[in-house]
């Protein structure tokens, strides 16, 4: 039995975004064909995250380094360090959301803020950091309006760049992609995208 997260970044209703399409089918997918497993669902929007701040900070820091942490710092950290813990238990993620305004939606980098903790997911060494969450298997599943595999676009492209950017630092190689993109972009081929990205998801899931 398998521990499978799976990170929702999109509270859009699933019949207008297409990348909640996209999660929910690979989660269904996943599901059928991996019914020995523990899957557990963790919705960002519905977690109400606060914000990476001084205070939370200040708690990591002192956190990593077995410093008692003040009443403020404790309170904010031990919320941090919940997601963190339940993210390290996991033996495969799944993180669906979309590409909005070149990024990943502010709950997602909260989340990722989170993920990033000295001493748990890294640790700096004299050769530079080295992940310690390596081994884990994850699927980023994604929907981009506009076209940003390749060309000059690509390097304007800062969701699925950032999340796998921060999972490398984490140690966490084995990622596996979902993506429709361009479906704003040509209205003609809309259908066949979403289409084909909808039979990615299912065929992945079957064998992440
Ligand atoms: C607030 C917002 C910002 C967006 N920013 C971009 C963008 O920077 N580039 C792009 O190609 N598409 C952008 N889009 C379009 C989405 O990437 C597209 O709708 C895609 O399917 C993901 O969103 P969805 O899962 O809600 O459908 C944006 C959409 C919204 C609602």
């Amino acid at each position: 039995m398998r521990k499978v997260l799976f990170v929702k970044a999109n509270n859009r209703p699933v019949e207008q975004a297409v990348s909640v399409k996209l999660y929910e089918t690979f989660l269904k997918s996943y599901v059928d064909s991996h019914p020995e497993d523990q899957v557990t669902e963790l919705d960002l929007f519905q977690a109400h995250l606060p914000y990476l701040d001084a205070t939370m900070i200040n708690g990591a820091f002192k956190f990593s380094q077995g410093i008692p942490l003040t009443p403020e710092e404790k309170q904010v950290t031990d919320i941090a360090t919940k997601y963190l813990d339940q993210f390290m238990a996991a033996d495969k993620i799944v993180i669906g959301f979309p590409l909005w305004n070149l990024g990943v939606p502010a709950v997602l980098h909260t989340y990722i803020d989170y993920l990033n903790r000295a001493g748990t997911t890294f640790k700096y060494t004299a050769e530079g950091p080295i992940g310690l969450a390596s081994g884990k298997k994850v699927a980023l599943i994604n929907a981009r309006g506009g076209y940003y595999s390749d060309g000059e676009a690509a390097s304007s492209e800062m969701a699925v760049n950032f999340v796998v950017r921060n999972l490398y630092l984490f140690g966490i190689r084995e990622i596996t992609k979902v993506i429709a993109e361009g479906h704003n972009k040509s209205p003609k081929l809309r259908g066949k995208i979403i289409e084909d990205a909808i039979q990615l998801a299912v065929e992945t899931a079957k064998t992440f």
